[in-house]
């Protein structure tokens, strides 16, 4: 089943916004397998955004992402990576649809509140960056025969 890796990023924690975050993930059907507090280091930040490295948003980016607590999880299902990403909306909430956690909740592109892996294979690399295995959790899902046709 595919995996991806969530963020609720400074804004969000500061904000008191992790549960409406985390509730439309639940909500949607996706399964949290992992989630934790975590203040993320520069070092670990640029491992993270290792991609965005020499752009002008980078140094501003990682201040951001370090600035004050995480919560990072991962969650399960369907098509995962691609159905956080359509939770979530555009990267820059201006563009954002109403609806979707950007939408809803941020104005500015440097403030978005939530990170979602953008495909399977960064997913499984940022998830182990994260994560270590014993963190992830194999859990029977009463409701699943609900929530997915099997
Ligand atoms: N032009 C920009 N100006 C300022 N910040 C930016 C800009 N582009 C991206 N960022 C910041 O860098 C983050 C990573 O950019 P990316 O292109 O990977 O967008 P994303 O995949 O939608 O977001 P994320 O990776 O955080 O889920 C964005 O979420 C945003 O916070
Ligand atoms: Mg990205």
């Amino acid at each position: 089943m595919e995996k991806t890796l969530v963020i609720v990023k400074p804004d969000g924690v500061q904000r008191g916004l992790t549960g409406d975050v985390l509730r439309r993930l639940e909500a949607k059907g996706l399964k949290m397998v992992g989630m934790k507090m975590i203040w993320i280091d520069k070092e670990l930040a640029s491992r993270h955004y290792a991609i965005h490295t020499g752009k002008a948003f980078f140094a501003g980016l990682i201040d951001y992402i370090t600035s004050s607590p995480v919560v990072v999880a991962v969650f399960e299902g369907r098509a995962a990576v691609q159905m956080v990403r359509n939770l979530a909306g555009a990267t820059d909430p201006l563009a954002a649809a109403p609806g979707t956690i950007r939408g809803d909740f941020g104005l500015e592109i440097g403030r978005n509140i939530i990170h979602g892996s953008d495909s399977p294979e960064n997913a499984a690399t940022e998830i182990a960056l994260f994560f270590r295995d014993e963190e992830l959790y194999e859990w029977p899902r009463d409701t699943e025969r609900w929530i997915s046709e099997g």
